[in-house]
């Protein structure tokens, strides 16, 4: 899947844009600018778009989903015409969309393509821009999109957008179950009911961040729940089908099960009785940073989260 040369005079860059689950989503508190402190957990999951980078005369988004708009409402032409704006270019390419990951799951899609098009037209362009200087520009299309340049394990603070990487665990399979709804992420947040997670006045507004690790725990999953009642029994089937533990991914839809082997995990995708119509199993297994650079960044791009677990 790395870049290269397509033939005579032509490049072509593809990359695969991975998903993410959230092991972990602490909801520290509702800012005074309308979002919220998280202190959350990241992982990349072996389930990806792919995007493909050439040279053209303008700018042009084709997307194998026509569902989804190809305007600069899509974050990926975002991404592009910020990066020309930024490096002083023409935003001239040719993107080719492959959509595998389902939107309005939590699993960041749009966020992990915005982060491959900076990643992809950076090489492209030929811009000598190492991958740290694109995390502002990430930052700025959405909080979920500097920890896609990254992918492996990683801690994310703030609006989600601070990005401390961690080292590579052994990959872990698990079951992902799609609803066959989505779920607004603002819808979500707003029905966190956040006012009461913020105290009066003064600079103490937020708890201070996890002490010591990761609860096993997302604090949007009661939200979610309470938007879509379906999901707090599929996320105990789960449990009941031998997941070690079952979450919501971000702020859902999709729900994950981690288990100790493949073999389990599958076992208990075909036993999972009663899912809604329409539902949607698949296994996954997380993708470590060594992987992750091997796969979703270009050729002679060093990981923005240094060299650790990236042989
Ligand atoms: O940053 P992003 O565009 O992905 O956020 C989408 C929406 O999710 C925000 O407009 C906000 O309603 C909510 N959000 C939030 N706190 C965060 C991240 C997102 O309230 N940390």
């Amino acid at each position: 899947m790395k870049g290269g040369a397509a033939g005579p005079g032509s490049c072509v860059i593809r990359l695969e844009a991975f998903a993410k689950v959230n092991r972990s989503l602490v909801v520290l508190g509702r800012r005074p600018d309308g979002f919220h402190e998280l202190d959350t957990l990241f992982e990349t999951i072996d389930l990806s778009d792919r995007l493909e980078f050439e040279p053209a005369d303008g700018l042009e988004l084709v997307c194998s989903d026509p569902s989804i708009p190809s305007g600069e409402e899509n974050l990926v032409v975002r991404a592009a015409l910020g990066l020309a704006r930024e490096a002083g270019v023409p935003p001239r390419a040719r993107i080719t969309l492959e959509k595998r990951i389902p939107s309005g799951g939590g699993l960041g899609g749009g966020s992990s393509d915005a982060a491959s098009t900076l990643l992809g037209l950076t090489a492209l362009w030929g811009l000598d821009l190492p991958i740290g200087r694109l995390a502002p520009l990430a930052a700025e299309l959405g909080s979920d999109v500097p920890f896609f340049l990254f992918g492996g394990r990683a801690r994310g603070t703030g609006r989600g957008e601070r990005i401390e990487p961690l080292p590579d665990a052994p990959p872990e399979p698990l079951l992902l179950v799609f609803p066959p709804f989505g779920l607004p992420t603002p819808d979500v947040f707003k029905a966190l009911g956040a006012p009461g997670l913020t105290a009066a006045g003064g600079d103490d507004i937020f708890a201070s961040p996890v002490p010591g690790g990761f609860p096993d725990r997302n604090d949007l999953e009661p939200a979610a729940e309470r938007l879509r009642p379906e999901l707090g029994p599929l996320r105990r089937a789960l449990l009941r089908s031998g997941a070690r533990t079952a979450r919501l991914s971000g702020s859902g839809s999709t729900l994950f099960g981690v288990f100790r082997d493949l073999e389990g995990a599958r076992q208990a995708g075909a036993s999972l009785a009663d899912l809604p119509p329409g539902s949607r199993t698949a296994v996954v297994v997380t993708v470590p940073r060594r992987e992750f650079a091997r796969r979703a960044l270009p050729a002679r791009m060093v990981p923005a989260g240094g060299t650790e677990g990236v042989a």
